[in-house]
């Protein structure tokens, strides 16, 4: 297969075309959430991941539509607008589950940014981090049978569109930056590896909350699926990350920091 050049007009014509044709139509208010035995539903109640992941899918759904209207491009435009259409999806399939369920989530205020592109570019790397864990926690929760299949498999369209986001981000960072003029590109890269921090200690400061009650999130969510290992978490979130992003198009590039950050983390385990 020919090699893609990043930055060229073929690589951008392949990214957006990759995005919109692996578009899958459904709507979230037509989605029925099944009856779930009391022992299913505590065990549901329980994942301290609802008010955070609301969250996070609502300010990602603003972000992102917020710059889609930004975007000058049109092929950009439509593949960004639609991505912000599937974030509003991810939101509004969480509203119907904690509906559903009876989780209570308290009002949640999400404001766009001021720079929209700034908005997209770090809301992309967030994406890359929640992506690989949640890839992995959602192997262990189909494979391990802890909850009902047919609740787990209400998500499985979501978890793929968190992949084609990825996919979309980092492809979409690389040729932006190649289309900087010389002099600033160095301020470009500066502003991605600003985001990749911000989000990196965001993370971090998660992790270092875990064990207290008050705190959530992808981390503390594997402490509420039971039992499993760092290593064997690791493992899983690298083998489904590989898995659901091999479905596209191998000239279009990966994001590369989670997987190398959890590679290394296995040699130490
Ligand atoms: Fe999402
Ligand atoms: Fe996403």
């Amino acid at each position: 297969m020919e090699k893609l050049r990043v930055g060229s007009a073929e690589h951008k014509e392949l990214l957006c075309r990759f995005f919109t044709d692996s578009f899958v139509k459904f709507e979230p208010e037509n989605i029925k959430f099944p009856e779930l035995s009391a022992g299913n539903l505590a065990r549901l109640k329980s994942l301290p991941i609802w008010e955070e992941a609301v969250r996070t899918e609502a300010s990602t759904a603003l972000l992102v539509q917020t710059f889609g209207r930004k975007v000058r491009d049109a092929d950009f435009k439509e593949a960004i607008a639609m991505n912000g259409f599937e974030e509003g999806r991810h939101a509004a399939m969480l509203a119907g589950l904690t509906r559903r369920y009876g989780i209570p989530i308290p009002k949640i205020d999400v404001r766009p940014h001021d720079d929209p592109e700034w908005g997209f570019l770090k809301v992309g790397y967030g994406e890359c981090f929640d992506s690989f864990f949640g890839f992995g926690l959602f192997a262990f929760a189909r494979d391990s049978g802890i909850f009902p299949p047919e609740l787990v498999m209400l998500f499985e369209p979501i978890m793929q569109e968190e992949a084609r986001h990825i996919i979309f981000h980092a492809n979409w960072v690389a040729y932006t930056r190649s289309e900087q003029p010389l002099l600033e590109r160095g301020a470009f890269a500066f502003k991605e590896a600003l985001a990749v921090g911000i989000q990196t200690w965001s993370r971090i400061k998660t992790a270092l909350r875990v064990g207290s009650a008050e705190d959530n999130f992808t981390m503390s969510a594997a402490d509420s699926l039971g039992d499993i290992s760092a290593k064997t978490l690791i493992e899983i979130c690298l083998r489904e990350n590989d898995r659901r992003l091999a479905r596209y198009d191998p000239r279009l590039l990966r994001p590369t920091l989670m997987p190398s950050m959890a590679r290394a983390m296995l040699k130490v385990l």
